[in-house]
């Protein structure tokens, strides 16, 4: 029996290791996230939807256990997600009466939320995504289209940031996107992230996703993504890494293990990927697991229904798969 070193101290010279958790994988995966993370992010519970389902209802029991969890344990909080397209309550775009809500009403709401949340944990999250994905992935478009973008226009951006700011002031205010490396793509959210700054936004990082795959993105991709972010002045994150043994739309659903080359081609990816961090430690602050091991991932039944997967460096079991030998032999 090898002795197992905890990620975060391997890491304790680079950059804080996190896990995505809710509720259930509190208390399931308990030890392992213990063991191995010193910062934690909502998979789910603190979106808008689930934090605010009616107007003015706040449910905040899921976050006030999570941030008590990460109190228990000595252990750091990024806050997901303030504005979002997805898991977005109706309410907050719409009038008693059905209609439409208009930009003022939109904001004030948009206002409310804000402070309201980061106000309840002012000084106990270190970063927060303030605005998620809200760049187009079709390269004729800047902007994804939303009703944030409808109802208020593009300033809806610069606003959530300006709120989140006023709400907790000591807070690493970050953008966060996946097909992050993507280069048309990259272009777009470097633009909204320098026409931020050239605002005087408050806007503090960007977060680079990171749901890559055993093939996809290429590393010189990534390189050159974290190059152009940093470029920037901004500190970038790694928010929600996980890497999928399958190419995104690979039917194959029968597999009830991955197999030995799968996992072979995940460590080698690891490592490089987990190279490619520590030389830039300077920039990058946080690297967060969007799961705490492969006993569950949201990639297990998605996009693929009955498929499993297996993305992280922890097995099902919590115990150190080859990708977690690569990563932690940093000698
Ligand atoms: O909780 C309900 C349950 O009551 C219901 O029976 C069940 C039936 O569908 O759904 C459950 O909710 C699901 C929820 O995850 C909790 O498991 C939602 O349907 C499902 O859509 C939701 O998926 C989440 C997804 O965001 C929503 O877009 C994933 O767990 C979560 O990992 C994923 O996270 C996102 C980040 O926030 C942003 N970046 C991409 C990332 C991956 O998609």
């Amino acid at each position: 029996q090898k002795n197992i070193p905890a990620l975060h101290e391997v890491y304790k010279d680079y950059f804080s290791i996190g896990a995505a958790v809710n509720t259930y994988t509190l208390t399931s995966e308990e030890k392992s996230l213990i063991k191995h993370f010193n910062s934690l992010t909502a998979e789910n519970e603190m979106k808008f939807g689930l934090l605010q389902p009616q107007e003015g209802n706040f449910t905040f029991d899921n976050a006030d256990k999570l941030v008590a969890f990460a109190d228990a344990n000595e252990m750091k909080l990024r806050g997901h997600t303030l504005v979002w397209h997805n898991q977005t309550s109706d309410w907050v775009f719409t009038n008693k009466d059905g209609s439409q809500v208009d930009r003022e009403t939109l904001l004030k709401r948009m206002e409310t939320h804000i402070s309201t949340v980061m106000g309840r944990y002012k000084g106990r999250f270190y970063s927060w995504d303030v605005v998620n994905e809200a760049i187009s992935d079709d390269n004729a478009e800047y902007l994804r289209p939303s009703k944030w973008l409808d109802i208020i226009g593009e300033d809806f951006i610069a606003k959530a940031f300006e709120f989140a700011h006023q709400a907790d002031p000591n807070a690493a205010l970050f953008y966060n996107d996946y097909n992050e490396s993507n280069p048309e793509k990259r272009e777009r959210i470097y633009r909204l992230a320098k026409s931020l700054l050239e605002k005087d936004v408050p806007i503090h990082g960007i977060g680079l996703q990171a749901h890559w795959n055993i093939f996809e993105p290429n590393l010189d991709d990534i390189r050159a993504a974290i190059e152009r972010y940093a470029s920037l002045g901004l500190q970038l994150q790694i928010t929600e890494m996980d890497v999928s043994v399958f190419k995104w739309d690979d039917q194959r659903a029968d597999l009830t293990a991955p197999t030995e080359e799968m996992l072979e081609l995940q460590a080698t990816r690891y490592d490089q990927f987990f190279q490619l961090f520590r030389e830039y430690r300077d920039v990058i602050t946080n690297v967060t697991f969007w799961g705490a091991n492969d006993r569950y991932t949201w990639l297990s039944n998605f996009p693929v229904v009955g498929r499993k997967n297996w993305p992280f460096v922890l097995d099902e079991k919590g115990e150190p798969k080859n990708s977690f030998w690569k990563i932690t032999d940093i000698k």
